[in-house]
């Protein structure tokens, strides 16, 4: 990562992508363990590796899990060629 920019993890289903900010509401740490690694449950859930929490892909909404009703912070990306790029 270079200095100025924040972590993110992105989602993608099919053609479309959203992007939050690296930060579990629960405790306000990463979602992952390790570096570059997030999991998903079946193309429709981001969970944090911490506590199980459970992130809608499309608008970061926790819908299961210690923070439940929360939701991650969303990241302005924008997406060429399949690739996703952080827009701020
Ligand atoms: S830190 Fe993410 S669910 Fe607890």
């Amino acid at each position: 990562m270079r200095p100025g920019r924040e972590a993110f993890a992105a989602t993608r289903r099919g053609d479309e992508a959203w992007a939050y900010r690296n930060v579990c509401p629960h405790f306000s740490i990463a979602l992952n363990y390790e570096p570059n690694t997030f999991w998903a449950y079946d193309a429709e859930l981001l969970m944090c590796a911490h506590h199980s929490a459970m992130f809608r892909f499309e608008d970061g909404q926790c819908v299961d899990g210690p923070c439940q009703g929360a939701a991650l912070t969303p990241v302005v990306i924008r997406i060429e060629q399949r690739k996703i790029f952080n827009s701020d």
